[in-house]
């Protein structure tokens, strides 16, 4: 064997070892005619916590995704070098190599460093953090909505929105352990608009977390559904449908494993929640929007320190909506947080609802939390809001 297939056999194995390994692709299949894939791909990822090897396999123009034992992953690039593909080029964090076979067996190997372009910039403390979706990586739908340029940075005054994407995706990252463990994971993004979230649950199933997924993605205006649409075919994803329709009348064909609705309008957000719950939705992620049911009908002698000034006032009835939101989801059947979403610099409508199903009924949990919600109505002395009248609706209380 040369030294130059040595030392590419070597740096494989090697950069997979001490965690260096970045990517790998092979291209120009030594036999053309075959039926084989024209390329394949390699790049880590971490499937429930345990480092892997994802090899993505392209035949004509689908795409097959395998994950694999490290030591596995790199038998088989090894294999794929030796036998199936003239070119290999890989990425470890500090250099690029290539490998080009020829026909005769030799094999030139070239390095090149790592320029200023592939590293991430040192410029500020947002840059230094490890993104799940990092900068300097190409990410098609990233590059597809503007936000990274074609060479994989992230556009500056498109940081927020990168920012935010990432920080959402690790709120998918931190429920993963609540959705099957195998098969497809379905999704249904309610309200979904211009989807950049839709998008980013896309890759964080397929090219992080190496799972196969199936997103709807819902919304009552055609123009976005188009222009979303439009993306899906350009990036040939197989995996997301765009359909227009409302929250209220949508009907899965299959379980869906999380519902995501993200500052749908108003009562929206209640009706996504109360169609998750009848479909016994594994995992529920919703960011409220604007929110006037309350605010309408919660009297004003009622709590005056609030609603003698009309900020306080809308602010309170939207506290108080969310809380019973929550309170609502307890009682249904689910384990409930409300968390902060992103930072109030980029939007007041910050509050993220969790809902994890519970998998034993606790009755206990249950009847608290119709206590108190009974007692707080009582005190602001309103009736049932729509997400409470939903699930009386379909006998989910
Ligand atoms: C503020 S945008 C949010 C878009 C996206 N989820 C995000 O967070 O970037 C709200 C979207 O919800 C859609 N929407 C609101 N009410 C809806 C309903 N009842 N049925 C379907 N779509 C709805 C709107 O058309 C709009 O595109």
């Amino acid at each position: 064997m040369s030294s130059a297939k040595e030392k590419l056999y070597l740096l494989m194995s090697e950069s997979v070892l001490d965690g260096t390994f970045r990517k790998a692709v092979f291209s120009k299949p030594v036999n053309k005619a075959a039926e084989g894939p024209i390329r394949i791909d390699v790049r880590p990822v971490t499937v429930k916590g345990l480092r892997k090897l994802q090899l993505t396999r392209r035949i004509g123009t689908q795409e097959r995704h395998e994950n694999v034992d490290a030591a596995d992953g790199v038998a088989q690039m090894q294999r794929f070098a030796e036998f199936k593909f003239r070119d290999v080029h890989l990425t470890t964090s500090d250099a690029e190599w290539s490998a080009r076979h020829g026909k005769k067996g030799t094999c030139k190997l070239t390095k090149r460093e790592m320029t200023a372009d592939y590293s991430v910039p040192n410029t500020s403390h947002n840059r230094d953090r490890k993104y799940l979706i990092p900068d300097g990586e190409p990410c098609p739908f990233l590059m597809a909505t503007g936000i990274m340029s074609s060479n994989g940075r992230v556009r500056a005054q498109q940081y927020a929105k990168f920012r935010q994407i990432n920080r959402y995706v690790e709120f998918i990252r931190d429920v993963v352990d609540h959705l099957p463990g195998d098969g497809t994971v379905n999704v249904v993004d309610f309200g979904c608009g211009k989807s950049y979230l839709t998008f980013a649950t896309q890759y964080f199933f397929r090219h992080v977390s190496g799972r196969d997924v199936h997103i709807t993605g819902l919304d009552r205006r055609q123009d976005v559904v188009d222009t979303c649409s439009n993306i899906v075919q350009q990036l040939k994803l197989d995996d997301i449908q765009f359909r227009v329709g409302d929250i209220a009348d949508f009907q899965p064909a299959e379980h869906i494993h999380l519902a995501i609705s993200l500052h749908a309008c108003d009562t929206a957000t209640d009706d996504a929640l109360a169609a998750a719950v009848s479909w016994g939705t594994d995992v529920i992620l919703a960011v409220p929007c604007c929110q006037h049911e309350l605010a309408a009908q919660l009297q004003k002698d009622r709590q005056p320190l609030f609603s003698d000034h009309g900020i306080l006032h809308e602010k309170f009835s939207s506290l108080a909506t969310d809380a019973m939101r929550a309170n609502l989801l307890d009682c249904a059947g689910y384990n409930t947080r409300v968390m902060e979403f992103i930072d109030m610099e980029h939007t007041a409508k910050n509050l993220l609802i969790r809902a994890l199903k519970r998998t034993n009924s606790d009755i206990a949990t249950t009847g608290r939390s119709r206590e108190q919600m009974q007692a707080f109505c009582q005190q602001l002395a309103i009736p049932p809001l729509r997400l409470q009248q939903k699930l009386e609706e379909y006998e989910l209380l």
